[in-house]
């Protein structure tokens, strides 16, 4: 099976968490480098959770780069530690990995394995997209040298999760999204019209918690967390599939079944609609086709059981 190298960029994050583990058990995926961004902490403690939960993987090889730390129009605001906890894991505590970062920021790591693997990268941004944004800005030959990429972030049809009209991800950096996603490269969007359609379930949880196997237990205590505040949303315990289906899309694990091509503008004014991703989606009434010349898929909807399929692919790899 041919395998797609990766670069993550994420904010580790209990569903980020989830995205890496993923792509590590994956035989599609060939992950050479991460870098962090604040989001659901900040981009240094996102870095310490992915180095830690590398360690615990077997997977110390991979590098991990921290990238920025404020974005584009607005400092780091202290993350979302009722969504993922005070340390981003669900206040899961992973033994120390003695590795530190990179030296390199995750920008310049973008840029090396961009040029290294020359047009064969896939980006996953499973975060605020201020760390591409940078890179885009000091490398303009970048969309050549990048096969694709795949982005968690946006809400096509969907309700915002942070406010009435945004996802977070977005949210917390629009001038950055803004520039992403007008940059001349393909893009799959992954908004939460699919990462809300299907969750898993307390059982799956459990599955991974009481496996008695260090990773997918760790994962399943941190996933004990974000249940609770998923809870208040879907009147259950349960998590939506935010990052990890993004990954699983962008290695071709889950296959997309309505993803038109289309003009996406990410609104960047200060009013109630900062954050949103505008898709024009005027064609649905005739089927959801391509508009020519758009260049970012939108994952309107996607292969059903994922769920399902990211824990069994959990407990074959750990
Ligand atoms: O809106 C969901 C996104 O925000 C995910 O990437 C999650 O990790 C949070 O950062
Ligand atoms: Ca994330």
């Amino acid at each position: 099976m041919d395998t797609t190298p990766v670069y993550l960029d994420c904010d580790t994050g209990i569903d980020d968490a989830l995205a890496l583990a993923y792509l590590l058990a994956s035989p599609r995926a060939e992950l050479l480098g991460v870098g962090t961004v604040s989001g659901n902490s900040d981009a240094a403690q996102c870095a310490r959770n992915t180095l830690d939960l590398l360690a615990l993987a077997g997977r110390s090889d991979i590098p991990v780069a921290i990238g920025n730390h404020d974005f584009q129009a607005a400092p780091y605001g202290g993350g979302s530690p009722h969504v993922h906890g005070d340390n981003g894991m669900g206040g899961v505590r992973l033994p120390r990995s003695p590795r530190e970062p990179e030296a390199e920021t995750a920008a310049e790591m973008l840029i090396r394995l961009a040029h290294e693997q020359r047009g064969k990268l896939h980006v996953i941004a499973v975060a605020p997209l201020t760390n591409l944004a940078e890179a885009l800005r000091r490398e303009p030959r970048l969309p050549e040298l990048v096969a694709h990429v795949t982005i968690m972030g946006g809400a096509a049809l969907a309700p915002g999760n942070i406010t009435a009209a945004a996802e977070a991800n977005i949210f917390h950096d629009p001038e950055a999204a803004a520039e992403v996603l007008a940059a001349p490269w393909p893009v799959t969007l992954v908004p939460l019209d699919v990462t809300m359609a299907e969750v898993m379930e307390e059982d799956r949880r459990r599955r991974l918690a009481d496996s008695g196997r260090p990773v997918p237990e760790a994962l399943g205590r941190m996933l004990e967390h974000y249940f609770e505040f998923y809870r208040e949303i879907f009147g259950r315990p349960c998590s939506a599939m935010h990052d990890p289906l993004a990954a699983a899309i962008a290695i071709g694990d889950v296959a997309v079944t309505d993803a038109p091509s289309v003009r996406v503008a990410v609104e960047t004014g200060n009013g109630p609609a900062r954050g949103a991703t505008v898709c024009d989606l005027r064609g649905r009434y005739r089927g959801n086709g391509d508009q020519s010349g758009a260049h970012c898929r939108v994952v309107l909807e996607a292969e059903a059981g994922f769920p399902d399929f990211l824990v069994e692919s959990l407990m074959r790899a750990f």
